[in-house]
């Protein structure tokens, strides 16, 4: 059986080195795995937009088919665990980087890496979550475990107009606790307040000092941009507070200094929600389908595309010209 998957492959012709393109394939080609899905939906993340569009480098077995989110019906199955027409997800765990991922419409997966579709969500719904959602819920957990409540204060989500930025506004909100969401793009401010942020900036507004140890303004933050204001948010951050950094939508770097660190009990944890333990992976799926689940998946869906439209919504979302999840029906 023959079917369709944006498969990127190296090109030495090209400028970035690789080449996306939509190619036939059979289920054979496919990367090893129990489970053969045939894929309803997928998601656009950053982390696909640099894969497809050669800007970072993602993927580590070429070729590959892109797409690290990804949920379907199963058509066949070697492990006792899955039966036809089961519907499952999968996401993270190496997907769309070592393993044919979800930018196809079938896909092989490891039994060990397919997550039963969790009561409460359907396979659109899970997808317009994908990884953008489970890493806002990643991020809270993390925080969560190690003290954050909404007393403490104000929580700062960056990027927040973007898909991870969009959902932890929405969970954050749902939990209780005081959001300052910060979008550089005004014209999705009103959008944020609707998604329950209590306050939308622009960062210049915040006016935020360079010193590593500045007065105490907020409880924590959710940070998918890193850089300057990373480290302006750990250094202004309260007694005990937690900052998640998730991504460098602005930049890799990160500026501090040990005082927020040793004076005030502040963590900056790590989130990868590539990496997060099966178990985790698994339980927070669960709460997304029930007591996390987020209230707007119909304001944080900006557009469900094909195929064909996956490369030019990558360009888009680099330049900054998307908000909101995209997600891909197969
Ligand atoms: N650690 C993990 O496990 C994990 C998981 C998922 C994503 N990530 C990372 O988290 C970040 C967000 O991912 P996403 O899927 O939500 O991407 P996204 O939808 O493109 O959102 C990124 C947001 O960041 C802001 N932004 C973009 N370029 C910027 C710039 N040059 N300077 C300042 N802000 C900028 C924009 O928000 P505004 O316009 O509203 O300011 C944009 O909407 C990415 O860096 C991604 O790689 C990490």
């Amino acid at each position: 059986m023959e079917f369709r998957a944006l498969r990127v492959s190296k090109n030495k012709q090209s400028k970035s080195g690789i080449e996306a393109r939509i190619e036939q394939l059979l289920v054979d080609e496919l990367t090893p795995g129990e489970v053969l899905i045939k894929v309803a939906y997928s998601g656009i993340n950053y982390k696909d937009a640099l894969a497809v569009t050669g800007y970072g480098k993602i993927i580590r077995n070429y070729p590959l088919n892109a797409g690290i989110d990804v949920a379907g019906e199963v058509v066949e199955s070697t492990d006792p665990l899955f039966s036809v027409g089961d519907k499952v997800i999968a996401n993270g765990s190496g997907f769309g980087e070592e393993l044919d991922g979800g930018f196809a419409e079938y896909a092989r997966l490891p039994a060990e890496l397919t997550i039963p579709l969790p009561e409460g969500l359907s396979l659109k719904e899970a997808m317009i979550i994908g990884t953008a959602g489970f890493t806002a819920v990643l991020a809270l957990h993390r925080m969560e475990v190690n003290g954050q409540n909404p007393a403490l204060g104000p929580i700062v989500v960056t990027g927040a107009s973007g898909g991870v930025g969009s959902f932890a506004v929405d969970i954050l909100s749902k939990k209780g606790y005081e959001v300052i969401a910060i979008s550089g793009r005004e014209q999705f401010h009103p959008l944020l307040k609707s998604l329950g942020a209590n306050e939308v900036v622009k960062q210049e507004e915040l006016a935020l000092s360079d010193s590593p140890l500045d007065a105490v303004r907020f409880g924590g933050a959710i940070d998918n941009v890193g850089g300057k204001l990373l480290g302006q948010l750990i250094a202004t951050t309260q007694l005990w507070g937690n900052v998640a950094s998730i991504g460098l939508a602005a930049s890799q770097d990160l500026n501090t200094a040990v005082f927020p660190f040793i004076l005030r009990g502040v963590s900056l944890l790590g989130v990868s929600s590539a990496n997060c333990p099966m178990p985790l992976r698994k339980a927070l799926w669960g709460r997304l389908g029930d007591d996390l689940k987020p209230d707007h998946l119909d304001l944080i869906i900006t557009e469900e595309i094909t195929m064909e439209g996956i490369l030019p919504a990558s360009f888009e979302m680099l330049q900054r010209k998307r908000h909101g999840r995209t997600i891909i029906k197969l």
